[in-house]
């Protein structure tokens, strides 16, 4: 970890009251230049802390931070293996994530972040994350026995996952768009990537899902290209909303994965593209259909206007209004 993520963490300890720098560095055993580096890059990345002479440095009691420690409190015991790693930044929690399982690191663990400087989205797309207002996480699993379609449900394991915990945490109804944008009044919310990576043998070592979730809007509103099509699940900031979200995606991702019975039900439940007619986006061209149904591997049935029909088993659609 670095010194920005232990100096947040004893902040968010002791949020409310105001710590002095002398006290921070003999606890962290750093140096008070060091202390006063990392708040400066804290409050730079929209950290609210007060630094005020005589009395010390204090973290907003009202702010919503993103803590190991305040993910934790949400998780309770029923999981584990779950082993949340806070981060203030990354380049991408998949990388993290990567680099964990390269060492040995075992399932469960989850890199979590407060922002990231290359989050990476499907279809070699970026995906913004800037710092203060999202969620960036990414679970490592190492699957036993799984086939090629088990591995490609757990990313309909994780839309379902998140969907059912933004309408816990929020009180909003949040729909799925096929195959793994999870959307609030038709705007997205988060979005998904999960990335497999395999042995020398050809055996699977790993799975890493990757998910996004845009709680708050960003200070300065979503940048022009995406503002039209992203929205965040809160409004507005409130103390704990970030970890209880976090830990509620990764306790109902666990309930599914560990119980061999998949999701699809809850799949179409969530999912709103069924019924609706849509344009499918295929490499140079797009075509216009209605879509039927989801079938029991997460594929979209669509028919086109000849009447032909077919199964997407992945790309991309646009829901047409
Ligand atoms: C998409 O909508 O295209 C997928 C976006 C996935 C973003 C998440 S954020 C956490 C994880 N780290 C990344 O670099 N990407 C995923």
């Amino acid at each position: 970890m670095s010194t920005k993520d232990t100096v947040l963490a004893l902040f968010e300890k002791n949020k409310g009251f105001y710590v002095s720098g002398e006290k921070i560095a003999s606890d962290l055993n750093i140096s008070r230049t060091a202390v006063w580096k990392a708040v400066k890059k804290l409050q730079s990345e929209g950290y609210e802390i007060k630094a005020v002479t005589n009395r010390g440095y204090c973290l907003d009691k009202e702010s919503d931070v993103l803590t190991a420690h305040g993910i934790r409190s949400f998780l309770g015991d029923e999981y584990p293996c779950l082993k949340p790693e806070v981060f203030v930044t990354v380049d991408s929690t998949n990388n993290v994530c990567r680099a964990k399982a390269e060492e040995g690191e075992e399932e469960g663990y989850v890199a979590v972040a407060g922002a990231q400087t290359s989050g990476r989205g499907r279809r070699g797309r970026s995906f913004y994350s800037p710092a203060g207002s999202g969620i960036y996480m990414s679970i490592l699993l190492r699957p036993e026995d799984f086939s090629e379609k088990q591995v490609l449900q757990l990313t309909t394991m994780a839309a379902v996952a998140v969907s059912a915990a933004v309408e816990k945490v929020s009180g909003k109804t949040a729909g799925i768009k096929w195959v793994n944008d999870i959307l609030i009044e038709g705007k997205k919310v988060c979005g998904i990537l999960s990335e497999a990576f395999y042995k020398a043998d050809g055996s699977l070592d790993s799975v890493i899902v990757g998910i996004g979730l845009n709680a708050y809007p960003p200070a300065g509103g979503f940048p022009a290209g995406i503002a039209d099509i992203a929205a965040s699940v809160f409004d507005y900031p409130s103390p704990g909303l970030k970890n209880e979200l976090a830990a509620e995606v990764m306790k109902n991702f666990m309930a599914y994965y560990t119980s061999g019975t998949g999701c699809i039900e809850e799949y179409r439940k969530h999912c709103i593209v069924p019924g609706k007619d849509i344009t499918v986006i295929k490499p140079g061209e797009k075509l216009n259909a209605y879509a039927v149904g989801i079938d029991d591997d997460c594929g979209l049935i669509v028919r086109y206007p000849d009447g032909s029909e077919e199964t997407l088993r992945s790309g991309e659609i646009s829901i047409r209004l």
